[in-house]
């Protein structure tokens, strides 16, 4: 068991269990977490997922990839040094009380 904690763009946090092997997505859509639409269902291609990974986190989450950056130039908030989309990011026991920060708006 891993946990995760959401902050809203408006600084609203929201903590939830998940279970190592999801993805960050799924634990938000799962757990009813707004501001995480997922329009492709994990695919990695619709950008709705996006994510700021918090800084204390970004070293063990790792930057995205170059196909995923790709994508994350069409989401709709700007995309940052520290963007993901969640759907991409698999958990891991070392991601226990990971943070991450969702975009003002996903569409
Ligand atoms: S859910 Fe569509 S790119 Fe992640």
């Amino acid at each position: 068991m891993t946990r995760i904690t959401f902050i809203t763009a408006d600084g609203a946090e929201t903590t939830v269990d998940a279970t190592v092997g999801d993805s960050v997505m799924r634990v938000a859509r799962d757990a009813n977490v707004p501001g995480i639409a997922a329009e492709c269902g994990g695919a990695k291609m619709c950008a709705t997922c996006h994510v700021y990974v918090d800084e204390a986190w970004f070293d063990r989450v790792g930057a995205a990839p170059e196909d995923e950056q790709d994508m994350l130039e069409f989401a709709a908030s700007e995309a940052r040094e520290t963007s993901r989309l969640s759907c991409q990011i698999t958990l891991s026991p070392d991601l226990d009380g990971l943070v991450v920060h969702l975009p003002e708006s996903q569409i």
